[in-house]
C-alpha cells in the first residue's frame, strides 16, 4: 500500500522518479507527488489522482526537462488511509519552508495524540494524514547540526504503528534518509549512484544488486555510499541481494494490461513454480527450503495454511489436498482471524503462511503469532527478500516473476501448484506408495500444458462475456475442490468489474442464497468431471427451475453438462485438485473480458491496492 521511490545520484532525478511511480502505481493510485531538492531549497508537486495527473501538472516530458540539474529526490503514490484522496493529503508531507520533505507508508497509530502536542506547540497541519504529523515531528528533532538522521531516529522513538519512510532535507541536498518497520524498504545499488523503493518493481530497470532493510533500520543513502543502523544507532550490514526477475518482466509487453499479460504468463510462471521440485522416480517433491527432515515430516500433527484473500482461496486447496493425499490433517484460517482469536497451536503443528507480496500485514502477524506459541513457520511467498520470507526463515519460493495486475492470478495459479507439492511431499512421507507418487508428480507436471489449452479459449470466454456485461449480482458454486475455485472466481469478478458476486459450497445453496435467485442472478457452477458434478448437476436443475441463467464450467465435450446450461466454458479433463488450477484460469479470463467490455479500470480497480500492509 503507497508506493515510495527516492533517488540520490547523478541522473535528471524528475523522469526517473516518475518512471519509478508508474511501476508502483498498483501499490495505490489516490494521488501522487514529488519532492526534489534544487540548489538550497526542496520544490514539491503534488496532485490528486495518478501518476499521469503529476505528470501533467509537471508539463510532460518537455517540462520535466527544466528539472534537469535536480539530482536528488523522494516520490509517492497513494493509497489513501487517514484523510480522503486529495492534493493536500498526499505526500511528499514538508514543513513550513519545506526544510524537511517526507514521504511514508504504513500507519502512526498514535499520530492524533502526537498532533496535539505538536499543535500545543505552535505547529500548523494542513492535512488530515499522519505522516504530516511524523514530518512535524521530525522537524521539531531537527537542527542543521545535529542532521536530519538523528532527527528522525529521536522521532521514531516515539511513534507507534507501521512505517517505511524516506526524507530529506535542504540542509543536506544529496542525502536521504530511508527507515522500516513493518512496511517494506529496498535499497537498489548502482554505481554512484541509489535508488531505494518500497518494491523491487521500480528499481529493476536500473540495478539488480539490492539490500532489504530489516524492521528497525535506518539508512543513510547519499550518491553510491549507503549506510545502514538500526533505530539505536548501532552500524549493521545487511546481505546483498541479487534481484532475478527477468528484463521487460514488470512491464506489460505489447498486453492491453497486465492482467492479461500475467494470466498469460501461467504456464511459464507454473513450469517455474515446479521447476526442479518433482522427483519423478521416487514419486514425491523435493522442497528443500522447507528444511525439514523425514523424521519431522512424519512427526508433523498438522498443517496450518494462514493467508488473505485469493492466498487464502490457494491455501483451501493445500487443506483439501494435504488431507485427501497424506491423511494429515490441514486447516486454512484467515490469517487475521488466526492472529486475534488465540488459536491453538503446538510445536508439531506447521503454519505456512501464504503469501504473493510477502508484506500483508495480517499475515505477517499470524506468522509472528505462530512463533510466539513455538509453532514451525514457514513462506510461501512470491516476493524474494520480502518480509515474511524473512521472518519465517524457512519456505518455499513461488517463482512466478513480479505481479502487478492488483487483482492476483499467477500468485493463485503458482501457490495451488506449489501446495499440491507439500501434499505429495506429505503424502509420501506418510501413506502414498512410490507409483502413486509418481502418478501424482506426472499429474502436477502436466498442469502448464493444461493451462495452455484453457488459454486457447480465450476468444470463446470472451465472448460468452459479453453476456454479463449487465448482470449485478451473481452466483458462483462449486463442491469439494471446486469450492475453493468458486470462491477465487467470485473475488475476481467483484474486484474487476464491480459485479457482486459470492462463492458458495454448492451444497449450501439451499440453505437460504437460493431465495435470491432469479432471471437476473446468474449462476457459474463448476461442473468439470469429478466427484460431486452429478449433485452439482442437480443444483444447477434447480437455479434453472428458478429461473437463473447457469454458465457452466465443464469438461471439454461433456454434451449433458453443457445441455444444462445456457452459456459454458470448457476446461480440459484433468483430476480435480489440478483442475482447480484449470477452471481458475478460465475464470479470470471470464472476469477479465467482463471487466474489458465494462470498461473498467482493470488494472488498478477502485479501493484497491497490491499489497495490504495495513491491518
Ligand atoms: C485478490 C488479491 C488479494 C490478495 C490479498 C493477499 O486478487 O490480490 O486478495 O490475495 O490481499 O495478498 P498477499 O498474497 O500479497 O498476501
Amino acid at each position: 500500500m503507497c508506493g515510495i521511490v527516492g533517488y540520490s545520484g547523478s541522473k535528471a532525478v524528475v523522469p526517473l522518479l516518475i518512471n519509478g511511480l508508474r511501476k508502483l502505481e498498483y501499490r495505490g493510485y489516490d494521488s501522487a507527488g514529488i519532492a526534489i531538492s534544487r540548489g538550497d531549497k526542496i520544490d514539491i508537486f503534488k496532485r490528486e489522482g495518478k501518476v499521469d495527473n503529476l505528470a501533467e501538472l509537471l508539463g510532460g516530458t518537455e517540462g520535466m526537462s527544466q528539472y534537469k540539474d535536480a539530482h536528488t529526490g523522494i516520490a509517492h503514490t497513494r493509497w489513501a488511509t487517514h484523510g480522503p484522496p486529495s492534493t493536500v493529503n498526499s505526500h511528499p508531507h514538508s514543513v513550513p519552508n519545506n526544510r524537511i520533505a517526507l514521504v511514508h507508508n504504513g500507519i502512526i497509530e498514535n499520530y492524533a495524540s502526537l498532533k496535539l502536542r505538536l499543535q500545543g506547540e505552535g505547529r500548523e497541519f494542513l492535512s488530515e494524514t499522519d505522516t504530516e504529523v511524523l514530518c512535524h515531528l521530525i522537524d521539531s528533532h531537527y537542527s542543521p547540526e545535529t542532521g536530519l538522521q538523528e532527527a528522525v531516529i529521536k522521532a521514531l522513538k516515539e511513534v507507534h504503528g507501521t512505517f517505511g519512510i524516506c526524507c530529506q532535507s535542504v540542509d543536506e541536498p544529496g542525502v536521504l534518509i530511508v527507515a522500516r518497520r513493518g512496511s517494506p524498504i529496498v535499497i537498489g545499488l548502482g554505481e554512484d549512484e541509489t535508488i531505494v523503493a518500497s518494491d523491487a518493481s521500480a528499481i529493476i530497470n536500473h540495478t539488480r544488486q539490492a539490500i532489504y532493510l530489516d524492521d528497525n533500520d535506518i539508512a543513510r543513502v547519499e550518491g553510491g555510499k549507503v549506510e545502514i543502523s538500526t533505530l539505536d544507532r548501532r552500524q549493521v550490514q545487511r546481505e546483498r541481494a541479487e534481484i532475478d526477475w527477468s528484463e521487460g518482466a514488470a512491464e506489460k509487453s505489447g498486453y492491453e494490461h497486465y492482467m492479461l499479460k500475467e494470466i498469460f504468463e501461467q504456464p511459464e510462471a507454473i513450469r517455474n513454480a515446479i521447476r526442479g521440485r518433482l522427483d519423478h522416480d521416487r514419486g514425491t517433491a523435493i522442497l528443500s527450503g522447507l528444511n525439514l527432515t523425514a523424521r519431522e515430516l512424519v512427526d508433523l500433527h498438522r498443517l496450518l495454511i494462514v493467508g488473505c484473500g485469493t492466498s487464502m482461496n490457494a491455501g483451501l486447496v493445500g487443506e483439501y489436498a494435504v488431507e485427501d493425499f497424506a491423511g494429515m490433517l490441514a486447516e486454512v484460517e484467515q490469517a487475521a482471524e488466526f492472529r486475534y482469536r488465540n488459536p491453538i497451536v503446538n510445536s508439531r503443528d506447521i503454519v505456512l503462511a501464504i503469501s504473493q507480496s510477502g508484506e500483508t500485514a495480517d499475515t505477517l502477524a499470524a506468522v509472528r503469532e505462530a512463533k510466539d506459541k513455538g509453532a514451525l513457520v514457514a513462506g510461501l511467498v512470491n516476493v524474494v527478500g520480502s518480509t515474511i520470507a524473512r521472518e519465517t526463515g524457512r519456505g518455499i519460493y513461488l517463482h512466478a516473476g513480479p505481479e502487478i495486475s492488483v487483482a492476483s492470478t499467477k500468485a493463485f495459479t503458482c501457490q495451488v501448484s506449489v501446495l499440491l507439492m507439500v501434499a505429495l511431499k506429505l503424502a509420501r512421507s506418510r501413506r502414498f506408495s512410490r507409483e502413486e507418487g509418481m502418478k501424482m508428480a506426472r499429474e502436477i507436471e502436466q498442469v502448464p500444458e493444461l493451462v495452455e489449452q484453457v488459454l486457447g479459449q480465450n476468444d470463446a470466454i470472451a465472448k460468452v462475456a459479453e453476456s454479463f456485461v449487465n448482470y449485478r449480482s451473481m452466483f458462483y458454486i462449486g463442491r469439494g475442490y471446486m469450492y475453493p475455485v468458486a470462491l477465487e472466481g467470485a473475488l475476481k469478478i467483484k474486484e474487476i468489474s464491480y459485479i457482486h458476486a459470492e462463492g458458495y459450497n454448492a451444497a449450501e445453496l439451499k440453505h437460504g442464497p437460493i431465495a435470491l435467485l432469479d432471471e437476473e442472478m446468474p449462476v457459474v457452477a463448476l461442473l468439470n468431471d469429478g466427484p460431486g458434478k452429478d449433485k452439482t448437476m442437480g443444483n444447477v436443475a434447480e437455479s434453472k427451475a428458478r429461473s437463473a441463467p447457469v454458465l457452466g464450467v465443464i469438461t471439454t465435450g461433456d454434451e449433458e453438462a453443457r445441455a444444462a446450461c445456457d452459456w459454458v466454458i470448457e476446461i480440459p479433463a484433468s483430476p480435480q485438485y489440478t483442475a482447480t488450477i484449470t477452471a481458475t484460469v478460465a475464470l479470470q479470463l471470464f472476469s477479465y473480458h467482463v471487466a474489458r467490455l465494462k470498461g473498467c479500470e482493470i488494472d488498478q480497480p477502485r479501493n484497491l491496492a497490491k499489497s495490504v500492509t495495513v491491518e
